[in-house]
């Protein structure tokens, strides 16, 4: 057995594996807090070197080296099952690499855990949200990290903060009282992407984020995306197919194919059409 197996599913859920002291001592540096390991505009937030990762008889990732700056989205594209899932995963503490090393904040690390990883930085918002449909949009922002007093819930005092939050990165949501259940998947995927950068958050990895949006969803969570850009000291990766929107939101772009990066390039340095003629090529050879 593997050792990421001893991991519950839960695990791999954003804000599901608290850090241990729930009481706001378990993240050091506050949001936007500069800590060690140079993480300015530009500085380099996170490398990968060498990642491998085999399932049994599968190789899932050959050797990979990713690299990604604070203030740089860096969009990841590739067919379904070329590793994508499996390399954000390892980024953030799920799987153990078999292989490789990976370097936060210039800082080589290992990582034990999900809860690990959070507590350097790297938030990852999945497709399945892990949004509860029943309660409201503030108690989802402060889900496993409620704000309390003695054995009272806050209730005005998170309010306020999820408002205060929502509207940092330009989100409006009618009434953070409403039940998530009531929100349309544009508004529910924003309210995760800004619980996870509502931490000290220095690495977000975004799974999928568009999937199942329709476009005018999708353009909103494109804006969240070059707003957060925009803050400089935050490292994106954005998984996601439609080619065109990864060009428009993304610095530069990887093509993962068959577990392996084939391809590194600023976004303004290539087009739709290169990328499109890249994949087309890999069918061919199939
Ligand atoms: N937990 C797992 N156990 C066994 N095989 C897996 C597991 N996770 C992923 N794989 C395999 O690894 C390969 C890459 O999968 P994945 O990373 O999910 O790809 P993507 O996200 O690019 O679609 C696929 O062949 C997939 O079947
Ligand atoms: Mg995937």
């Amino acid at each position: 057995m593997s050792e990421e197996e001893t991991n519950t599913p839960g695990a791999d859920v954003p804000h599901q594996a608290a850090a241990p002291d729930e009481n706001g001592t378990g993240i050091a540096s506050g949001p936007g807090g500069s800590g060690p390991g140079g993480s300015g505009p530009g500085a380099e937030a996170l490398r990968v070197e060498g990642i491998s990762k085999r399932f049994g008889p599968v190789t899932a990732l050959r050797d990979i080296n990713l690299h990604v700056r604070a203030g740089e989205v860096l969009g990841l594209l590739g067919d379904n099952g070329a590793g994508k899932s499996t390399l954000i995963k390892i980024i953030t503490g799920f799987h153990r690499p078999d292989s490789g090393r990976i370097v936060i904040g210039g800082e080589e690390v290992s990582l034990r855990s999900v809860a690990h990883a959070r507590s350097l930085g790297v938030e990852t918002v999945y497709q399945d949200l892990a949004l509860v449909d029943e309660l409201p949009v503030y108690l989802n922002f402060f889900l496993n990290k409620e704000l309390t007093a003695g054995p009272f819930l806050r209730h005005g005092a998170m309010r306020r903060q999820a408002v205060d939050a929502l509207a940092e990165v330009g989100i409006s949501i009618p009434s953070v009282g409403a039940e998530v259940r009531a929100l349309s998947g544009g508004q529910r995927q924003a309210i995760a992407v800004a619980r996870a950068v509502n931490t000290a958050a220095k690495v977000l990895l975004l799974d999928e984020p568009l999937a199942a949006m329709g476009a005018r969803e999708g353009g909103q969570i494109l804006r969240l995306i070059d707003r957060l850009r925009q803050r400089g000291d935050l490292a994106i990766i954005l998984i996601a197919h439609n080619y065109s929107q990864v060009i428009d939101v993304c610095d530069r772009v990887n093509l993962l194919q068959h577990g392996e990066i084939t391809f590194d390039r600023p976004t303004a340095e290539t087009s739709v059409a290169e990328l499109l003629e890249l994949v087309h090529a890999e069918y061919r050879m199939a």
